[in-house]
């Protein structure tokens, strides 16, 4: 099976109703594109977004999730709830819930769970710190990352892997092609071990400071199979030229 590329957006905690005319002129822009398209704007802006994109081409996910489906929880929502609003994927495991709270790998293989138990695809998020890439750990780190925050049972459509290095998240710094490439091929064999040709069939994105300049020189290299953007998904127009270069 060939690999998809996939064009992912990762608002983050930006975006007001008024924020949908990015969402048309990207429908508008990447009509036809080749690539898929995915924007996970905060969830107050899901429902709205799915409603729009519906039969645009574009697909619309959800940024985290809770491990279980109801309950006591104040102000998370679950996985159920962000499919009942229109959201095929949801990002888990992203290096800022990680840090901002305290989100450790079990949590994350749990939430990956749970995006499938509601129907969504999981795309859970690894990636090194630079005092880790600094002291040559960044394979170990990330290695161990994939081994416990994925779950047995990935499939090439139900699992997405983006590879962020935290150091390059919003700082318009980026790893060398040779360094993305050869953490790529690393991921690749490591999920090939462990799900045998289902490893094959995961898409596998590089995210971070991923810009209009630098899209299509990543997204050529091998086993980059399109981006997790932030910063740059939040205008239509640069990403449209990103959504443009994994179509390429
Ligand atoms: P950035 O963020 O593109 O703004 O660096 C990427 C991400 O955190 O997913």
């Amino acid at each position: 099976m060939a690999r998809r590329k996939l064009a992912a957006g990762n608002w983050k905690m930006n975006g007001l109703s008024a924020s949908i005319a990015e969402l048309d002129a990207l429908i508008e822009n990447a009509s036809g594109a080749a690539a898929e398209v995915l924007i996970c704007p905060p969830a107050t802006l899901i429902a709205a977004f799915a409603a729009r994109a519906k039969d645009g081409g574009v697909v619309i996910g959800g940024q985290d999730c809770h491990a279980a489906v109801s309950g006591a929880h104040t102000g998370d929502l679950s996985a159920e709830m962000l499919a009942d609003a229109g959201a095929a994927y949801v990002i888990v495991g992203h290096s800022e819930r990680r840090a901002d709270h305290g989100e450790m790998n079990a949590q994350v293989h749990a939430k990956a769970e749970a995006a499938w138990r509601a129907g969504l695809t999981a795309i859970v998020c690894v990636g090194e710190t630079e005092a880790e890439r600094n002291a040559g750990k960044a394979e170990e780190v990330v290695g161990n990352q994939l081994a416990y925050s994925c779950p047995d049972g990935a499939t090439g459509s139900n699992m997405v892997v983006a590879y962020e290095p935290v150091w390059a998240i919003g700082t318009g710094r980026t790893p060398s092609n040779e360094d993305i490439a050869q953490m790529h091929g690393f991921m690749r064999a490591q999920l090939v071990f462990r799900y045998g040709n289902g490893g094959n069939e995961m898409r596998l994105l590089y995210g971070g400071s991923v810009k209009p300049a630098n899209a299509a020189e990543i997204f050529a290299l091998s086993d980059v199979d399109g981006g997790l953007v932030g910063g740059a998904s939040l205008k239509a127009t640069d990403f449209s030229a990103i959504v443009a270069a994994a179509s390429g």
